[in-house]
């Protein structure tokens, strides 16, 4: 009786176990790697993406959908791709959303590998500490890419986000800067050609 009790107990521990630790299935291409998850009955439900017709997807807390480029789910990291800075404008498609907010109650912040670039800043964000300068790189976005060509002889900046800053948002607003973009693992002589443009996001372990 004890051995059967025990045997059930066990079985009943690998199903748990099981349905806990399944990874869910792909989304269009996309291999979604355990914790992400797709839906309820799969990875872990803290960790929430979102397949949208064959794209995978991560949701702001502002209720914006950023497409997610690539994931390391050894590192712990995914990439989402910056919003587009709309046409002939110099605002950032979330720029009504504040920009980039994740919920801060989810296990996902924003790492520091990210170099974000503002545009069309007023004057007062000179008192921050960020490169303003004529040759920041944010000039050469300005200058040399079509998407930036709206932004062109706006003021501009660019600062590695480290952890000084808040993990958290990536803040854009009238009357401050109106557009970002972010490029992952910049170094400060990469060519314009090899910039590696996205928002690098990092998750805590889920134990
Ligand atoms: C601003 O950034 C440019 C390009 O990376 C760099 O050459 C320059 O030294 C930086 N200026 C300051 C004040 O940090
Ligand atoms: C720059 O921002 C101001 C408000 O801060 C806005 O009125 C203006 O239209 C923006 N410029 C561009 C080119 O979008
Ligand atoms: C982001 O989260 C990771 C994992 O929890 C943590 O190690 C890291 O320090 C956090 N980064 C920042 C900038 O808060």
């Amino acid at each position: 009786m004890i051995a059967f009790l025990l045997f059930l107990l066990t079985s009943l521990g690998l199903v748990i176990n099981a349905s806990t630790f399944s990874a869910c299935s792909n989304c269009g291409d996309f291999v979604v790697p355990y914790p992400l998850s797709t839906n309820e009955d799969c990875g872990d439900n803290r960790y929430k993406v979102y397949c949208n017709d064959g794209n995978l997807e991560f949701l702001s807390a502002t209720g914006t959908y950023y497409k997610i480029l690539r994931i390391d789910p050894s590192a712990n990291k995914l990439v989402i791709s910056p919003p587009p800075i709309l046409k002939n404008t110099c605002y950032s498609s979330d720029l009504y959303m504040g920009g980039l907010l994740l919920d801060e109650s989810l296990p996902f912040n924003i790492s520091t590998q990210n170099t974000v670039m503002l545009f069309n800043c007023s004057y007062n964000i000179l008192q921050s500490p960020l490169n303003c300068s004529s040759n920041s790189i944010c000039r050469q976005f300005e200058e040399k890419v079509e998407e930036g060509t709206g932004c062109m002889d706006t003021l501009c900046c660019h600062y590695l986000k480290d952890s000084a800053m808040n993990s958290h948002k990536i803040r854009v607003k009238v009357g401050s800067c109106t557009a970002y973009t972010c490029l992952v693992g910049f170094k400060p002589n990469d060519q314009l050609e090899t910039w590696n443009y996205g928002i690098e996001l990092q998750w805590l372990s889920p134990n």
